[in-house]
């Protein structure tokens, strides 16, 4: 696992995004997994640019997104699929064809789960980027003694539900379920960039950086069991 210390949020969104512009470039029909959550929306803004002034193309890019809430239709701002839309995917010249979101449909989302991970097997991904929830989770893969190898249907923590309840009018309206791809399809692409910022993840990069083993109760820990891993944080220092 490989370690970047940024000196602050703009230089995690810089580093993070040049990765994915170079990786475009040598491979424009790359197959990407990307994230969602507040850190990675400075790195699309970049990634947005660098469509935009003909640096890079994603018309024959193909992406995977991790994870979604169950319950939460589709027009609404909190639902992964309308997140991505607004952050990324409506500004670039991604075909509408190439873009996966899990589903947020609870009556979809068991044969769902099936056919996402058959999808991931035969296409592969490149390069995936993550981000890290307080309590180590990445994706909605949440603390627990056991993990799942395939995409799944998880029930969120307490306290998963009390930190992005700050998305919500009120905490009753965060879902307490959600499809996320398991630890097992995240381990399946090539590459892994994580990114991680601000004080708020600062307790998980420490324990991440300083103690070096992997805990079920701890999911981001389990990518070091990945052969090429990069966390990009200015959360600590070295
Ligand atoms: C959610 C997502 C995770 C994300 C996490 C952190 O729980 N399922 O994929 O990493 O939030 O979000 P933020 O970047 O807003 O701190």
């Amino acid at each position: 696992m490989k370690f970047i210390f940024a000196k602050n949020p703009e230089e995690v969104a810089q580093i993070s995004s040049q990765i994915f512009i170079d990786a475009i470039k040598d491979n424009p029909s790359i197959h990407l997994c990307l994230a969602t959550g507040s850190t990675p929306v400075e790195m699309y803004q970049k990634l947005i640019e660098s469509n935009k002034s003909g640096e890079i193309s994603f018309k024959d890019v193909q992406t995977f997104n991790l994870d979604n809430y169950i319950g939460i239709p589709v027009e609404d701002e909190n639902n992964y699929e309308a997140f991505m839309r607004d952050n990324l995917f409506d500004h670039i010249d991604l075909p509408k064809e190439n873009w996966r979101v899990p589903t947020s449909d609870k009556d979809r989302a068991e044969k769902f789960c099936e056919e996402y991970e058959e999808e991931i097997d035969k296409m592969g991904i490149d390069l995936c980027l993550l981000g890290v929830g307080e309590n180590g989770h990445i994706a909605f893969n949440e603390p627990a003694d056991k993990h799942f190898p395939y995409t799944q249907i998880i029930d969120l923590t307490e306290e998963t539900i009390e930190v992005n309840s700050r998305f919500f009018d009120n905490i009753e309206d965060v879902p307490t379920k959600a499809v996320t791809m398991g630890i097992g399809s995240i381990m399946k692409a090539k590459k892994i960039v994580l990114i991680a910022t601000g004080q708020k993840k600062a307790p998980a990069m420490e324990k991440l950086y300083r103690e070096v083993c992997v805990d079920p109760q701890f999911p981001i820990s389990m990518l070091y069991l990945h052969p090429d891993v990069t966390i990009i944080t200015d959360s600590i220092e070295a």
